[in-house]
């Protein structure tokens, strides 16, 4: 059983697992619970997605139920969170062939219920590009359920330090600390892009339940100044503090500083 605490650190609900493991079947627990519970009133469940190496385990779990107790993706529209720009989508390190490898090939979701922010639009058509995108979400209903990591400078989405709590879709530069963190999967530094997609703060925010997931000893940092530290766009993630909808799903070791 995890420890639970709920209105502990200013988070409104906080659970913390023993290993990632734990941390990331309990998270894909909760989002076939919102699918079949939207399937039972015949409504699609509108999925806010992360990537990264956080949720690989909860796609991992997320398959598995799939494969093996028959939970169907039938009726679930997913949208990703962001994507490097510019970057094509058969890119190996676009989020889009992230997504397909690690969870779309394996389940029933269809094809046209999948966005993912198009990092090849010119440049002069990135703002509408993003008000689409926006558009889209909102012409859904909102986001039922979002999916969150968190950066080491307490990024959510590509959302970096700075950004407005009332940001919406749109281009963004991507931070030096951000850069670095990817530079082991681009090779060298100057391959890492500049510049991403990232659907907004406020976007996230506007989620009817998020789930922000942390696992292992190199997020336990920001994990406490984003649950314990003050509430500034310094930190993105700490607006999360103000939201009720918030779950934050923690593996011992990312708890590691904000346990008594
Ligand atoms: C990436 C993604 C985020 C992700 C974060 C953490 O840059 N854009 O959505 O949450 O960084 O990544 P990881 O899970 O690999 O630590």
């Amino acid at each position: 059983m995890p420890t639970k605490f709920n209105n502990h650190s200013k988070a409104k609900s906080l659970n913390i697992f023993g290993d990632a493991e734990k941390a990331s079947v309990h998270t894909a627990k909760l989002i076939a619970e919102l699918i079949l519970e939207q399937q039972k009133k015949g409504k699609p469940s509108v999925l806010g997605l992360a990537t990264g190496n956080t949720p690989k385990m909860v796609y991992q779990e997320l398959i598995r139920l799939h494969q093996n107790e028959s939970l169907s993706f039938h009726n679930v529209i997913s949208f990703n969170l962001d994507e490097y720009y510019p970057i094509g989508p058969e890119h190996i390190r676009s989020y889009t062939y992230f997504m397909r490898e690690y969870l779309f090939k394996h389940i029933d979701i269809k094809p046209e219920n999948i966005y993912i922010p198009h990092a090849v639009c010119s440049p002069d058509r990135i703002e509408d590009y993003c008000r689409d995108y926006e558009d889209r979400i909102t012409n859904f209903g909102g986001l039922d359920l979002q999916l969150l990591g968190i950066g080491r400078n307490g990024h959510i989405g590509f959302n970096e330090p700075g950004s407005s709590f009332d940001s919406t879709t749109r281009l963004i530069n991507l931070h030096s600390l951000t850069r670095k963190d990817a530079q082991a999967d681009f090779g060298t530094i100057d391959n890492v892009p500049r510049q991403a997609i990232s659907i907004g703060i406020h976007t996230i925010t506007q989620a009817k339940k998020i789930l922000l997931l942390a696992l292992g000893e190199k997020k336990s940092e920001i994990i406490s100044k984003a649950l314990k530290g003050e509430i500034s766009t310094d930190v993105p993630a700490s607006i999360l503090q103000k939201i009720p909808q918030v779950e934050y799903i923690l593996d011992r070791d990312a708890a590691a500083l904000i346990q008594d």
